[in-house]
């Protein structure tokens, strides 16, 4: 009598358990009402009999799209059921078409929805899967604009016109010499951290953002960071080397969404749209140069005047008095030597030889400032007991080459105010 209670009461056990599983998989999910819908959705469109049997044999089931080149399995379709169904127009979310011909141009199959959009793509829950009120989500759904920062993950940012933010970030990043500090694919300065990953989880996440940044970049915290390192370099530790650039709010937005498409995690070569830059050779021209990586700490056109805390000259010497150092006291002489060098000629060995008066002192004096450029140089303080300058000149050894190193001179020497000295004379 009492084995046969036990196995009853087991067996009503194991049938409770199955039931629940069966419920929590089957009837207590968010994704079955959704693809119920789009069936009954389907029922409504129909307009023949072969219509009418494809809808009748729609199965209510686990969907999703894996693409094992991309590391991703995304179950996103298993509520946006109709993504790529065109009659899905005047239907409620998430079964929706999907807007556009983004589509068209991208083979669902192959990409998935993840790789543009973010968001969990295994999770099952809107919640999970949007990452959106999950605080602190790795990668949370991304709303406009931050779409465009996925773009250029296979696109180059010069062959889409449609990524006008992303643009407008990255010249911003180039012209106003962030790299003087940060590296970037290793090239660019030591004194900040790298920019390179920036984009990939929230492993530079040094502070908590506030609440109110949050809510308005829909609690993508990665996003919201990127946003006020860029907006107010003193929401970071008090006294920080970073300038404020006094960017407006647009500026600000772009730049956001170009350092958001940073990131590690490089897509396969059969994946990208174009040959991506980088890969192509560079042309070296010498004031891009220096707005990429100079202009942050010596100034606008090199005319200095960057405050740098106890430090000797109290501001980052200008360098657009290059030519009075190398003893070149006449335009055509500062010219010359200006030309030669962009060229790519080394003036310490042509022959024959550079053509300028005082040649021995312009060449060490060249020397001397190549030096500088290639060893770099710490900032010496003012008050010996004061707290150390914030900013000290990097060593470019390994960042620049002989030949920009040279072109960075040879724009620095066309800088030279000559006009002013005589009309103060
Ligand atoms: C469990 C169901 C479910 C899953 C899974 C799901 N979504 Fe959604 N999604 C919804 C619903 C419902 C909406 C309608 C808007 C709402 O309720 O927030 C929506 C809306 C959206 C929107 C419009 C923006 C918005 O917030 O309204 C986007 C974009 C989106 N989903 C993308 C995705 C992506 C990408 C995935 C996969 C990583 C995904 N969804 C997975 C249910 C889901
Ligand atoms: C190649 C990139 C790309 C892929 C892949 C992609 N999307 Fe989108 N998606 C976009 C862009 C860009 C928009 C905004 C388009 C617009 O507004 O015209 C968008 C818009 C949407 C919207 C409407 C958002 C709104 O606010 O109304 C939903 C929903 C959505 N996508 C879901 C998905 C789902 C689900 C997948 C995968 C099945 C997917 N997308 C795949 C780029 C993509
Ligand atoms: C996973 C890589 C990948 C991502 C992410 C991606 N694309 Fe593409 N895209 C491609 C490839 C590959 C092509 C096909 C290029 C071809 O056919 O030559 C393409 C084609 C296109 C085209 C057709 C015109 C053309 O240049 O061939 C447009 C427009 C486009 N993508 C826009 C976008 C936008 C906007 C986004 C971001 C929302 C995006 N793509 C994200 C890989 C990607
Ligand atoms: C003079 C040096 C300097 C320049 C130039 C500079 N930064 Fe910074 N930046 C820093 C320092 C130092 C930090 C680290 C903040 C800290 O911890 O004090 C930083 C932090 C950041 C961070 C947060 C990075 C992280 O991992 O926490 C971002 C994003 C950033 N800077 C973007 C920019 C952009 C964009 C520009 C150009 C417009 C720029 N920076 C120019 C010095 C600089
Ligand atoms: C992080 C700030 C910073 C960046 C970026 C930077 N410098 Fe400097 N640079 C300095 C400081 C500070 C000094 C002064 C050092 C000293 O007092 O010895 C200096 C000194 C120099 C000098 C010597 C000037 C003189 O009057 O003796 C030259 C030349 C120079 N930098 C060139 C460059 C070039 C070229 C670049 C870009 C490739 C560059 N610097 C980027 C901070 C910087």
């Amino acid at each position: 009598m009492k084995t046969e209670k036990i196995i009853l009461i087991s067996s009503l056990i194991l049938i409770a358990v199955l039931l629940a599983e069966a419920y929590r998989e089957n009837i207590n999910n968010e994704w079955q009402p959704f693809q119920k819908l789009y069936k009954k959705e389907l029922k409504k469109k129909a307009i023949d009999k072969k219509e009418q049997k494809l809808a009748d044999n729609y199965e209510i089931k686990m969907r999703q799209i894996v693409v094992p080149e991309l590391n991703r399995v995304d179950r996103c379709v298993i509520c946006h059921v109709g993504i790529e169904d065109p009659r899905m127009v005047n239907v409620p979310q998430p079964i929706k078409v999907h807007p556009g011909d983004i589509l068209g141009d991208h083979e669902l199959e192959k990409v998935g929805c993840t790789v543009c959009h973010d968001g969990q793509g295994r999770a099952v829950t809107k919640k999970e899967a949007h990452g959106v009120s999950v605080a602190f989500w790795e990668k949370p759904l991304m709303y406009p604009p931050f779409l465009e920062s996925n773009c250029v993950r296979c696109h180059n940012v010069e062959s889409l016109p449609e990524l006008t933010l992303v643009k407008k970030g990255k010249d911003l990043f180039l012209r106003n010499g962030c790299l003087g500090c940060h590296e970037l694919r290793g090239k660019g300065g030591n004194l900040a951290p790298e920019l390179t990953n920036i984009s990939d989880a929230n492993i530079h996440l040094k502070h908590p953002v506030s609440e109110e940044l949050l809510d308005r970049f829909h609690h993508n915290a990665n996003i919201a960071y990127i946003y006020e390192s860029v907006k107010q370099p003193g929401a970071q530790p008090e006294i920080t080397a970073m300038p404020d650039f006094n960017f407006s709010e647009e500026e600000i937005l772009a730049l956001t969404v170009f350092l958001k498409g940073l990131s590690k995690k490089e897509v396969p070569i059969s994946y990208l749209a174009e040959i991506q830059e980088g890969k192509q050779p560079e042309t070296v021209h010498g004031e891009p140069l220096y707005r990429k990586y100079c202009v942050a700490c010596h100034g606008t056109d090199a005319k200095g005047g960057v405050k740098n805390i106890n430090y000797i000259k109290r501001t980052v010497p200008e360098l657009n008095i290059l030519a009075e150092r190398m003893f070149l006291d006449e335009p055509e002489n500062a010219n010359k030597v200006s030309e030669l060098l962009k060229n790519g000629v080394d003036i310490t060995k042509m022959s024959p030889k550079l053509d300028v008066p005082k040649r021995g002192r312009v060449l060490a004096q060249y020397r001397a400032i190549r030096n500088v450029i290639k060893r770099g140089s710490p900032a010496g303080k003012a008050d010996p007991e004061g707290p150390e300058p914030l900013l000290h000149m990097p060593s470019w050894a390994k960042g620049l080459s002989d030949k920009d190193i040279d072109s960075i001179i040879a724009y620095l020497l066309t800088l030279y105010p000559w006009e002013q000295e005589e009309t103060s004379e």
